[in-house]
């Protein structure tokens, strides 16, 4: 049966056949002769996700003092339906990313068709021609329940079968760096190992040159900065491991401006990840509490962080929004705690924090039905078969990411309570975590399983004309900070939706001047964190009230 990738904007690709990969490879091993020819070092980097496409551009774009590029990057992608479809689009230079950075495309396109030092394919055979690969696959971690993060698992298998893959077409001298987040001791005491044995199998009688560097790529607008332009940990398996990696390393991003921290083992650069992801997810839950005290006395959170913000000490404390998503928070700390049993084998449970704050962030956006809800039933209406638009998909402000979003949790909750929902979103096209809500992420991922009634979901689709899904709506949940959504005037709003509405602000979009308006407009306002709704509400209400009562004042002074 010939299978298909479709691309974000729904370009149909067929997923490659036996025939198809003898080709592929003459194709690499011409390509590879001629840069070998210039000197440069063969780089595959395995996973072309939303850190390996863009590694992958960065490392391509190298280039010594002379400006001569340096590095010719094979982007190896698995040919999966989900994902095949990258490969045929950055060969064609075009960025597999939705993004606000304008670099990830201007980067793709400059390294694919100008500089011509960037291909991707679908091969393992690719791995044969490398002098250096970086492993960019992910590594899930699977939970049972949507609010404990402890009994779930970190999922090897995939990573498992990737180390054995490498080992098995690799040279020996071939410096494998692993940027993926992962539990910590996976590359002396799971990688190390795994490729240790296939090298024996092989005939090959050297240590695997294994170490580890984490990403700290921020997607958005400094996507491409965030990986060349920033600071990075790294530690190899042994010294030689070690000082390949540096030395790459510094060929590759900015480390004059930004040093290198080299670390003695590669457990500690996988510990500083994950304790550094740990860490803002704490600072983030720490805030629900804060953010439900406000909701309850009349407190603006926005407010109070901003004067907290201004002192030196405390200026990293940020509003959490409606949950806490991305690939990477709701994950890492669980990585951690499974690391400490089922590889390092103790029993005992040390860690409280760290998974308190993970069932808080996974669970925060369920809030968000119940501010709804309430905000319907103080306008008298019900919330069963109410329209319901929900302002971005993604998990943060501007991007396409959708991956564990707080808005998916929204979805899916006032789904359950019988609503009707709408999607809007600039940067998403299709949000696969509904469409494709059975086989997307992977069966076992999707949050679907945490929640009755999610059937109709499939049919959910991500509008781009605002102005079209605001028609006839019931209420309207300002959910994530895209650039569109700040300067969205509160009397368009309610004229599009055709009179009053509930407004649900998740993350401080609206300021009191919107907010009062909204409410003179007739609508309902509520906010995560936001108490002070309330006397914004009485103060319009109290302003109608002397303007009612001056009616008859000017009626009779008229009619004197
Ligand atoms: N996305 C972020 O913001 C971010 C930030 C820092 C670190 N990280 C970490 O970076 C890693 C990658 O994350 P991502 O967001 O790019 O994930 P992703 O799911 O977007 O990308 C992973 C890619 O690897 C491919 N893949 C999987 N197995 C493969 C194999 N055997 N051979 C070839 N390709 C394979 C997948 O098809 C997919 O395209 C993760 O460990 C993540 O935690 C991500």
């Amino acid at each position: 049966m010939t299978e298909y990738s479709f691309s974000p904007t729904g370009e149909r690709f067929q997923l490659p056949n036996q025939e198809n990969y003898s080709i592929e490879f003459e194709r690499l091993k011409e390509m590879v002769n001629y840069q070998r020819s210039l000197k440069r070092e063969i780089v595959v980097v395995m996973g072309l996700g939303f850190v390996g496409a863009v590694m992958a551009a960065v490392v391509a774009d190298a280039q010594d003092g002379k400006g001569n590029p340096t590095k010719f990057v094979i982007g190896m992608q698995r040919p999966s339906i989900r994902s095949f479809w990258k490969i045929p689009l950055i060969n064609r230079g075009l960025s597999p990313i939705s993004t606000e950075d304008p670099e990830v495309a201007l980067i793709i396109n400059r390294c694919a068709n100008e500089k011509k030092t960037l291909t991707a394919t679908f091969t393992y055979d690719a791995l044969k021609f490398a002098d250096v690969v970086i492993v960019d696959v992910q590594c899930d971690y699977i939970k049972e329940s949507l609010d404990n993060v402890r009994n779930g698992r970190a999922e090897m298998e995939a990573l498992e079968k990737s180390f054995e893959i490498i080992a098995s077409h690799i040279s020996p001298e071939t410096l494998v760096l692993i940027e993926t987040t992962v539990a910590p001791g996976t590359t002396e005491q799971i990688a190390y190992p795994i490729m240790k044995k296939v090298f024996r199998k092989r005939g090959i009688n050297r240590d695997p040159l294994l170490a580890h560097s984490f990403e700290r790529v921020m997607p958005g607008k400094n996507y491409v900065a965030s990986i060349r332009d920033f600071w990075r940990v790294c530690s190899g398996v042994n010294k030689e491991a070690t000082s390949r990696v540096v030395n790459f390393l510094k060929e590759v991003i900015n480390t004059e401006k930004y040093p290198l921290t080299v670390l003695d083992r590669p457990i500690e650069s996988e510990t500083a990840k994950i304790v550094e992801n740990s860490f803002r997810a704490t600072i983030l839950a720490f805030l629900d509490e804060w953010s439900l005290f406000a909701e309850q006395n009349g407190v603006d959170l926005i407010k109070v962080i901003n004067a907290i913000k201004v002192r030196p000490t405390h200026n990293n404390i940020i509003f959490p929004g409606p949950g806490i998503g991305g690939y990477c928070l709701p994950k890492d700390g669980g990585l951690g705690l499974w690391a400490y049993r089922h590889i390092h084998g103790f029993e005992d449970d040390i860690f409280k924090i760290t998974p308190l704050a993970i069932d808080i962030n996974d669970t925060r956006a369920l809030h968000v039905a119940q501010l709804t809800r309430d905000a319907m039933r103080n306008m008298g209406r019900p919330l069963a078969s109410a329209e319901i638009l929900v302002l971005g998909a993604s998990y943060r402000e501007d991007v396409g990411d959708t991956r564990y979003s707080g808005s998916e949790l929204i979805v899916r909750r006032l789904t359950e309570m019988g609503a009707e929902l709408r999607v809007h979103d600039p940067y998403v096209l299709h949000w696969w975590e509904f469409e494709k809500q059975d086989e997307y992420p992977a069966t076992s991922h999707n949050l679907k399983r945490f929640f009755r009634g999610q059937e109709r979901l499939k049919d959910l689709r991500v509008e781009q004309n605002l102005k079209k899904v605001l028609q006839g709506i019931d209420a309207v949940i300002f959910a994530v900070r895209h650039k569109p959504y700040l300067s969205l005037d509160p009397d368009e709003v309610v004229m599009n939706a055709g009179g009053p509405i509930a407004v649900i602000d998740c993350f401080g979009i609206l300021d009191d001047g919107k907010i009062k308006r909204y409410f003179e407009l007739g609508c309902e306002v509520k906010g995560l964190g936001r108490g002070h709704v309330k006397r914004i509400k009485d103060q319009v209400r109290e302003e109608k009230e002397q303007m009612l009562m001056q009616i008859p004042l000017q009626i009779s002074k008229s009619t004197q």
